[in-house]
Parts: C-alpha cells; sequence; structure tokens
C-alpha cells in the first residue's frame, strides 16, 4: 500500500481590485451579468463569464425552473453555449461571482461537483488548461491554473476507451 498526497496551488487575491488584465474584465463582466440571474427558488445569483482564445466573451447566468432540477448552474449555461457557438475554439479562462440574496456571500463560491465536471470536460477536449477564478459577491478572489486543480482525479473520457 503507498500513500499518495494530491495537492492544488490556488492563489488567493484579497479583493477584486488585485485582478489584472483579463482577469479583471472577465470577473467584471460576470459580476455585471450576476444581477440578470433567473434564480427566484434560492435568490442566489450567480454570474459566469468565460474568455476563448479567439478573444470572444461568453457569459451566463443561474436559471431556475419551478421544477427545480430542471434548472442550470451559470458555469454550465455558459460553457455549453460556447461549446454550441464556437465548437473547436479553446476556453482560457471563466470568472464566476455568487451572491446571496441578503448580502452574506463574502466568501470564495467554488463551482458545484456537476459544473466541475462539465468543465472538466472541455478541458480534457481541448487539452489546456482552463483558468478558473471565483468569488462570492464582495471579498477574496480564488484562482487556479486549471480546472483539475478543484476535481483531482476526474473521470473522463479515457476511462471509456
Ligand atoms: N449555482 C450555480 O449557478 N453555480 C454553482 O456552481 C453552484 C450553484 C446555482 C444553482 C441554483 O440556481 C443556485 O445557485 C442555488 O444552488
Amino acid at each position: 500500500m503507498q500513500e499518495v498526497k494530491l495537492s492544488s496551488t490556488i492563489k488567493v487575491f484579497d479583493n477584486f481590485d488585485e485582478l489584472d488584465g483579463d482577469d479583471s474584465s472577465l470577473m467584471s463582466l460576470a459580476i455585471e451579468v450576476r444581477d440578470t440571474a433567473y434564480a427566484p427558488y434560492s435568490t442566489f445569483k450567480v454570474g459566469a463569464a468565460i474568455l476563448l482564445e479567439n478573444g470572444e466573451i461568453i457569459t451566463g447566468t443561474n436559471q431556475e425552473n419551478a421544477a427545480y432540477p430542471s434548472g442550470l448552474c451559470a458555469e454550465r449555461v455558459a460553457i455549453f453555449y460556447a461549446g454550441a457557438q464556437y465548437p473547436g475554439v479553446a476556453i482560457k479562462k471563466i470568472a464566476i461571482t455568487a451572491a446571496a440574496s441578503d448580502g452574506s456571500s463574502t466568501e470564495p463560491v467554488s463551482s458545484c461537483g456537476a459544473c466541475r465536471q462539465s468543465i472538466a470536460e472541455y478541458e480534457q477536449k481541448q487539452k489546456t488548461p482552463i483558468e478558473m477564478l471565483f468569488m462570492g459577491e464582495t471579498g477574496k478572489v480564488i484562482k487556479t491554473a486549471s480546472l483539475l486543480d478543484l476535481l483531482p482525479l476526474a473521470f473522463g473520457a479515457d476511462y471509456l476507451k
């Protein structure tokens, strides 16, 4: 038996103002669209913005449904749109921000497992890492160089061969 320690590197920024360049503009867009989320049931609004390698930017927000499981997270709304509209164009980074209606989201809100799995699919398909940036409504921002930093030992197409 071997014990193996898995580790991930994350960058932690004190706040949004510490971001620069593409990171800052992408998170700004995620913040801008967050308010337009359709989240009447949870009132938890999430905004996502994706930068593609061709410079295009895609945004998405969570879309809820009275039949609760039919709703979709902001990340998947955005990444599936990117996959549908720009097939074959690599995704460089995703910025995500989430706000609870009572203003209590002051810690970085990381993507749910289903979103991580969905993003992992695109990372494996394009064979280049997707940078992840996420924050709450305010406060610290976490950045990783790859989705796999958030989903070690990810399931993927290789297992199906
Ligand atoms: N949500 C997202 O949009 N992204 C996540 O990664 C986690 C959760 C949404 C789904 C639902 O509309 C609301 O937040 C509460 O779970």
